[in-house]
């Protein structure tokens, strides 16, 4: 078992560059099958839900090279099998996306009940009623998801909630539907528009991604023969932002899209820090103690629940009082009693916490709850005084690539050990 060792104290200095967004690339692995043809993507972070997703597609008849470290070539002119592993699709949360693609395409689909972070009670109830509005038939027993239709056909849907994974999920079913599908109340996340713009560029016609409303003009096929590139991860461009504002560093993140950052930026200006935008680059700087600010979280452009930890670990050490609202997740404070055990004053009320600000946290032995808190409390050890010990590393593993070298390049002392 991995574990990190960080001793904290120095500002972060200097410049790091933001991989390809790994909420984007776990969809856009799985759209692929709906290609028939052959396609690159670039940018892609080599991170292991990445490559579990690779997996999968090898499993199910595509052909996967890793041409580069950040770039995979994709052959899915033979998809045979509809039936995507079940150990593999429970291990993370963007496997349910086989289900969409593989019933766009074979119009039959078998996908293990996807796992994934534990943060509170996960239904899939949204993404069900579309593909069933599209025309299947979609069962669910023993811990798997089956989805069968004789056609497929467009429709309008209309999503009871804002959903990431529904609005992704639907959108793939549709692309290769008979007529149109309009789909109502999605979600807006740069990785939505991501996975629309990619089945374009592969030959499909949709509208509206980053918009309330979608419409899928179902084509004949999708035929690839193009390259493209996935977007910066906007969640990994806030963890650094958010770790200049905690350790008083100076910044300089590159490949990254600063109009995706807004929401972030204004609560880091309310804290105090600097934050100047410049093409694809973003400069945080801070000197002083964040000040108090009070967040709830929501879906895009609203602030960003999977930032939501790495700000926590600011409030904590601020000036002030601050509370924090989760708008998203039922359970998403349960890293509050790793950083209470560095020091943190934190009163986590379930769908809201309490962060008394204190002068300092002090390191300590601290254990990843999920993947956002194992990033915040990399944070926590970079400003706290002493030795941070950091395990179940599995979960940063999952969404950052190269985490640890990236940090140290800007001065942070962390050391990643591996241990029997
Ligand atoms: N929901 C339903 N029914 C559904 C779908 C969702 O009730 O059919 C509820 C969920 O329980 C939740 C809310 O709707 O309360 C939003 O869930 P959403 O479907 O948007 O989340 P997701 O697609 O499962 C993605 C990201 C998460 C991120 C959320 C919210 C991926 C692979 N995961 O999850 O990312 O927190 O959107 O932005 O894209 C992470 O990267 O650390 C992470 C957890």
């Amino acid at each position: 078992m991995d574990k990190l060792v960080i001793n904290g104290g120095n500002p972060l200095k200097g410049e790091v560059t933001i991989s390809g967004a790994k909420n984007a690339a776990v969809a856009l692995i799985p759209a692929t099958v709906l290609i028939d043809g052959i396609c690159t993507i670039t940018n892609v972070p080599n991170i292991s839900d990445v490559k579990i997703s690779c997996k999968i597609l090898e499993e199910i008849g595509a052909k996967v090279e890793w041409i580069s470290k950040n770039e995979l070539k994709i052959d899915t002119r033979n998809i045979t099998n509809t039936t995507a592993p079940l150990d593999m699709t429970s291990k993370f949360r963007a496997s349910s996306y086989f289900i969409g693609s593989l019933l766009g395409r074979c119009k039959k689909a078998v996908v293990g009940l996807p796992g994934g972070c534990n943060l509170g009670a996960r239904p899939i109830d949204q993404h069900i009623k579309g593909f069933e509005s599209l025309g299947a038939k979609v069962e669910v027993s023993q811990g798997r998801i089956s989805a069968e239709a004789t056609k497929l056909e467009g429709t309008h849907i209309y999503l009871d909630i804002v959903s990431v994974g529904a609005t992704i999920n639907v959108m793939l079913a549709s692309v290769l539907a008979d007529g149109s599908t309009i789909i109502e109340n999605c979600a807006k996340e740069p990785h939505i528009v991501d996975v629309a713009n990619f089945l374009n560029t592969m030959g499909a016609d949709i509208r509206g991604a980053g918009t309330d409303v979608i419409k899928v003009k179902g084509v004949k096929k999708l035929t690839g023969n193009s390259t493209y590139s996935v977007v910066p991860d906007q969640i990994e461009a806030g963890t650094f932002m958010l770790a200049a504002v905690a350790t008083k560093g100076d910044l300089i993140i590159k490949n990254c899209i600063p109009e995706h950052m807004d929401c972030l930026t204004a609560k880091i200006l309310e804290m105090g820090a600097k934050v100047e935008y410049n093409d694809d680059t973003i400069h945080v700087s801070a000197s002083q103690r964040p000040h108090k600010a009070n967040i709830k979280t929501q879906p895009y452009p609203g602030f960003p629940t999977d930032l939501q930890p790495q700000i926590g670990v600011c409030l904590s050490i601020a000036n002030g009082t601050s509370i924090i609202k989760e708008g998203i997740w039922e359970s998403r404070f349960q890293y509050t009693a790793e950083l209470n055990k560095m020091g943190a004053k934190i009163t986590d009320q379930g769908k809201s916490a309490i962060f008394e600000g204190v002068e300092k946290l002090y390191g300590a032995p601290v254990e990843a709850t999920d993947l956002r808190a194992a990033a915040a409390l990399i944070i926590a050890g970079l400003v706290a005084d002493g030795e941070t010990t950091l395990t179940n590393l599995a979960h940063l593993d999952r969404g950052y690539e190269n985490i640890e070298e990236k940090f140290r390049k800007i001065g942070a002392n962390i050391q990643r050990i591996s241990e029997e």
